[in-house]
């Protein structure tokens, strides 16, 4: 078990992985940061009430600053503003870079040597204004999507196919955006490619709607998006990297000539321990899924050169 692990945004998704973090006492310590007065304290003391019920140790707490956080070994980052009905992930660009710039750089005040998932959006830029602000090496400033879209493409498999979920093998690369690339080569149910037990008109109508997963939330919730599937995506990732798991996930890496491509952060394939993104794996990919992932990172590019002109 970790001493402490810190999870900034008390709001839906935040405070959903606070709890998440608690009830696998994946740390001595969950707190909760946010800016409103009395949310996170009243939620941290909420989910420490139900601490003799489940049955957990780690003790929850909130604050609306970073002192009870000092020396966390891993912070998620959820602080922003959420997309609601109409709004691009984009649109949120602006706003929730200013939040970023100020949480990561409360983050290398209090906790040098932590480890960042980033989950706010647009997820794959605020990674990078999380490295730029901190100067922390790649290692330890990772985003989380993949592993939320893998998880939706999954379970529309498990859906279609009436089979468990615990068989679907998958792997969803690229940015988190409507440019995301499910591989359906990489999909498989119990080692059986997808292909045998799939049509390919029904493939790529899963495919579609995994890349519109978290658009879909959004129409059906109307007042704000996804944060069930993404906090327990989120909590994964702390997980192979509190449990030193070594597991390999696909998250959002800053790639350093990786798939041919540098300085941006992408969704592929890591391996995560101790240490944070310890390796990234490189995958065969078709002429087609190489063309599909070009044009999400190029789709990341531009999000990165609007936050630029935006100063
Ligand atoms: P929410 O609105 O419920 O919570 C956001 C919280 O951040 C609020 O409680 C707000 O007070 C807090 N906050 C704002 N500025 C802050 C600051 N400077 N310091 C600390 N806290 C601050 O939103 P929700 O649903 O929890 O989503 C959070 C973010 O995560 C959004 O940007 C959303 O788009 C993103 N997201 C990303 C996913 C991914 O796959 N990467 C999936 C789901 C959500
Ligand atoms: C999602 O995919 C909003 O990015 C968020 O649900």
């Amino acid at each position: 078990m970790l001493k402490k692990i810190t999870v900034v945004g008390g709001g839906n998704v935040g405070a959903t992985c606070s709890q998440l973090l608690a009830l696998k006492e994946l740390a001595q310590e969950v707190i909760l940061v946010d800016v409103v007065e009395g949310v996170p304290q009243g939620k941290g003391l909420d989910q420490w009430e139900s601490a003799p019920i489940e049955g957990f140790d780690s003790r929850v707490k909130g604050a609306n600053d970073y002192e009870s956080s000092a020396g966390s070994e891993i912070f998620i980052v959820t602080a922003g503003i959420a997309r609601k009905p109409g709004m691009s992930r984009d649109d949120l660009l602006k706003t929730n870079a200013g939040i970023i710039r100020s949480v990561s750089s409360e983050i290398k005040r209090v906790a040098p040597k932590s480890i960042i998932i980033m989950v706010t959006n647009p997820l794959d830029v605020m990674a990078q204004v999380a490295l730029e602000t901190t100067g922390f090496p790649r290692e330890r400033v990772i985003g989380m999507a993949g592993v939320l879209d893998t998880a939706r493409y999954r379970s529309f498999i498990a859906l279609e196919l009436n089979v468990s979920i615990e068989d679907i093998q998958s792997l969803v690369l690229g940015g988190h955006g409507d440019t995301m690339v499910p591989l359906a080569s990489y999909t498989s149910v119990s080692g059986i490619p997808l292909a045998q037990l799939m049509k390919q008109d029904r493939i790529d109508a899963l495919v579609d709607r995994a890349r519109k997963g978290g658009g879909e939330i959004v129409a059906l919730l109307k007042t704000g998006s996804a944060y069930y599937a993404p906090a327990a995506a989120a909590v994964q990732m702390a997980e192979a990297i509190a449990k030193n798991k070594r597991r390999i996930l696909p998250c959002a890496a800053w790639l350093q000539g990786e798939y041919g491509m540098k300085d941006l952060f992408l969704g592929v394939p890591v391996l995560l321990g101790e240490k944070g993104m310890e390796r990234i794996v490189e995958v065969e990919l078709s002429a087609s899924e190489k063309a599909a992932l070009a044009a999400s990172a190029q789709a990341v590019r531009t999000t990165v050169a609007e936050l630029k002109a935006l100063g």
